[in-house]
């Protein structure tokens, strides 16, 4: 019998197992980054790094709702230039990182990527939902040729393998997922949070400081589900799958979709680090009792039946 084995290529990026931390969850420190990798990541990912320090959006910013959480943290960041000593220190202990960035301009993304890829990530990923971007770029997540634009001028400067993560705010995820391809992009990450918002009854107003935030967990996976389905439909690059996914059984549904690898964020807020490995052992444990070999058989099989 062959030997069963969870490592995954994704554009050319080798990961032991396809089990990631989402972008920014828990605000990870370098030290809470390798603890991830430690407890069964096949990589890490840093939180969304900006061109500038920024300190976020005012509290309440995190919300736990029925089904998963709310959050508008209005992407705090220490700027990448800060970030660089940790990149290396993460990669000085053997960690893969995957550096998420984003910019208010093209430029802005472009010496992101520039300072990012100097640091000595594995690979980018280039968080396609800030909401603060400058006129030039339309709405990032919702505008197709603002979005090859930014790939196009992000693939010139670096040599990395970058990932553009979606949001799954728009009409036709489809058109915007081409438009990443079309870019450039070496894969695609959907997706994001879904927008939305909750109220507290007893003052009469919205919870969070920002009003709307981005929806995670649990009850937004058929969701996310539905946008794998359907990039990796339009896509000839690799897709990781984002949203809700808690368990190994999750991770493979995400993976029968077609994607080739998950990310895992709001299930660390309920299940702690120990979550990657768990899932990981789900992994394995369903390739074993359907009598796969690798994660990679696996991957699209349901978009054949
Ligand atoms: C508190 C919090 C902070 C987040 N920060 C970022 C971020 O900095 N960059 C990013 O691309 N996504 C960010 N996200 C989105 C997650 O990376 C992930 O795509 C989303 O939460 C869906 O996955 P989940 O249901 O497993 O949490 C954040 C999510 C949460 C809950």
């Amino acid at each position: 019998m062959s030997k069963l084995s969870l490592a995954v290529d994704i554009a050319g990026l080798k990961l032991r197992n396809p089990v990631m931390n989402a972008a920014g969850v828990l605000g990870m420190t370098p030290l809470l980054l390798k603890h991830v990798y430690d407890s069964g990541a096949g990589a890490v990912i840093t939180k969304s790094l900006g061109p500038h320090p920024r300190a976020g959006h005012p509290n309440p910013t995190l919300v736990r709702v029925e089904g998963g959480a709310l959050n508008a943290m209005g992407l705090p960041n220490p700027g990448a230039e800060y970030f660089v000593d940790e990149i290396k220190e993460l990669k000085k202990m053997g960690v893969p990182v995957i550096a998420s960035f984003f910019g208010g301009s093209v430029q802005e993304f472009v010496d992101v990527a520039y300072i990012l890829t100097k640091a000595g990530a594995d690979a980018l990923e280039l968080n396609a939902s800030c909401p603060n971007v400058a006129e030039e770029m339309g709405m990032l997540a919702a505008d197709a040729s603002s979005l090859e634009k930014v790939t196009v001028a992000v693939k010139d400067e670096t040599s990395l393998p970058v990932f553009v993560k979606l949001s799954p705010n728009v009409t036709n995820i489809k058109i915007i997922a081409k438009a990443a391809e079309w870019g450039g992009a070496d894969a695609i990450t959907a997706v994001n949070t879904l927008k939305a918002m909750s109220i507290d009854i007893n003052f009469k107003r919205p919870i969070l400081a920002n009003t709307t935030g981005g929806m995670s967990g649990p009850a937004v996976k058929p969701v996310a589900l539905r946008c794998v389905w359907e990039v990796a439909q339009a896509v000839d690059i690799p897709v990781i799958g984002s949203g809700g996914v808690t368990t190994g059984g999750d991770a493979i549904e995400f993976m029968l979709a077609g994607a080739s690898a998950v990310e895992v964020g709001t299930a660390v807020m309920t299940h702690g680090v120990e979550v990657y490995g768990q899932i990981n052992d789900g992994i394995r444990e369903y390739l074993k009792e359907n009598g796969f070999s690798s994660v990679k058989e696996v991957v699209g099989l349901a978009q054949d039946s």
